[in-house]
């Protein structure tokens, strides 16, 4: 609001007071980005559009078609991974590795990805929490076997930045992407993209442009973070992102992370199959490499159809579909079902949503054995 009412300048452009102040704000926005994710420079993150945008700089800057640059993903990637890559093949001579995951909690094996790195692999990149299933994927081990390859790793921290807490120097991530919309609570139309110091000269730009620095040259600067800046940004939504950030810290994303896990392990206690007659949670059983993001499938019922029933007659959102994932759906054999319906669990959610959700749940549940039986 005071972005808009009393400021509404373009950052680092105009050397006015707002046009300072617009560039205070995104700095500091920066710095609580970089200090939550425990980054080595709050410059080395840079603000896109969104969580795809932040993966197609990301990928496209690492892989360049007409060679034989290598990329390595797993089948619980999202679409913004899977399809950057896909275009970037078709454009020819760029090859990838996408290695199945478990069918039941889609975990990866850290060492199959081992085994696809070659000589010419120029990318690992791993989804942190899938949006399917809320599997969270064995990062310290895939970053381990990155660094010691000397291959970029790349983690899309979409479901989880803003959940649960990440330090990508102990992770050994190389790149982390996100939008700012989800875990972090700005505003639609924010991402952002962290580069560790180092890592920016080994990634090319996809655009170029204004940066308001160095204007006496026609060429991009290599300086951080306006490299991969061109244009003028989405300060507005920036300066949302930034309040959302402090709130964030002003919570502890430890203390967010523990209230999840609660909420988490609540659910998981009254998802109870003989009160749900023909309901499957889909991915992790238990606590163990899960976040708050759970699918589930009811017998008989239409994903689409299950998540109507939840809005018109219990007010509960939900998503329902193929979640943009869909070699995750293959992995659990739910694209024969036409998906998932999709629960997922933030900081602003309390056991009694769970109780409400169950309850509505296992009213649905035996409802439709009640009258399948009957048929
Ligand atoms: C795991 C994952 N990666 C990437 C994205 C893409 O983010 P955005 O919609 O901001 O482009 C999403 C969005 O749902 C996601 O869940």
């Amino acid at each position: 609001m005071r972005f808009a009412t009393e400021l509404d300048a373009s950052p680092g452009r105009g050397g006015y007071a707002e046009a300072r102040e617009a560039g205070r704000i995104l700095h500091e926005c920066r710095e609580r980005i970089n200090r939550l994710i425990n980054g080595e420079a709050p410059e080395h993150v840079i603000f896109t559009l969104n969580g795809s945008d932040s993966l197609n700089v990301a990928i496209k800057g690492l892989i360049s078609p007409g060679t034989r640059d290598h990329a390595v993903t797993t089948w619980m990637a999202h679409n913004s991974v899977l399809r950057p890559l896909n275009a970037l093949a078709e454009r020819g001579d760029t090859e990838q590795t996408r290695i199945p995951c478990d069918p039941k909690t889609g975990l990866v094996d850290p060492q199959e990805i081992a085994r696809a790195i070659t000589p010419h692999t120029r990318l690992v990149a791993i989804t942190h929490g899938s949006n399917v299933a809320g599997t969270l994927m064995p990062l310290r081990e895939v970053g381990m076997i990155c660094r010691e390859r000397d291959v970029p790793f790349l983690v899309d921290a979409a479901q989880t930045a803003g959940h649960v807490p990440i330090d990508v120097q102990e992770l050994n991530i190389d790149i982390l992407c996100c939008p700012g919309h989800k875990g972090l609570m700005g505003p639609l139309g924010t991402g952002c993209l962290y580069i560790r110091p180092g890592m920016e000269d080994r990634v090319r730009t996809m655009r170029e442009g204004g940066t308001g620095s160095l204007s006496e040259s026609d060429i991009q600067p290599s300086n951080m973070p306006d490299k991969f800046e061109a244009g003028s940004h989405n300060a507005i939504g920036i300066a949302g992102l930034n309040a959302a950030v402090a709130w964030i810290f002003e919570r502890g994303v430890d203390h967010i992370w523990e209230h999840e896990q609660e909420i988490m392990n609540h659910m998981l206690q009254r998802l109870d199959e003989d009160e749900m007659p023909g309901l499957r949670l889909i991915g992790p059983p238990d606590f163990q490499n899960r976040c708050g993001v759970f699918s589930i499938v009811i017998d008989g019922i239409e994903p689409n159809e299950l998540s109507a029933i939840l809005e018109d007659e219990y007010g509960l959102l939900t998503r329902a579909g193929f979640h943009c994932a869909p070699l995750a759906h293959r992995t659990f054999g739910t694209d024969r079902l036409g998906g998932t319906t999709r629960i997922s669990f933030g900081a602003f959610n309390t056991e009694t949503d769970v109780d409400a959700l169950c309850d509505a749940l296992q009213e649905i549940c035996q409802e439709y054995a009640a009258t399948s039986t009957s048929r």
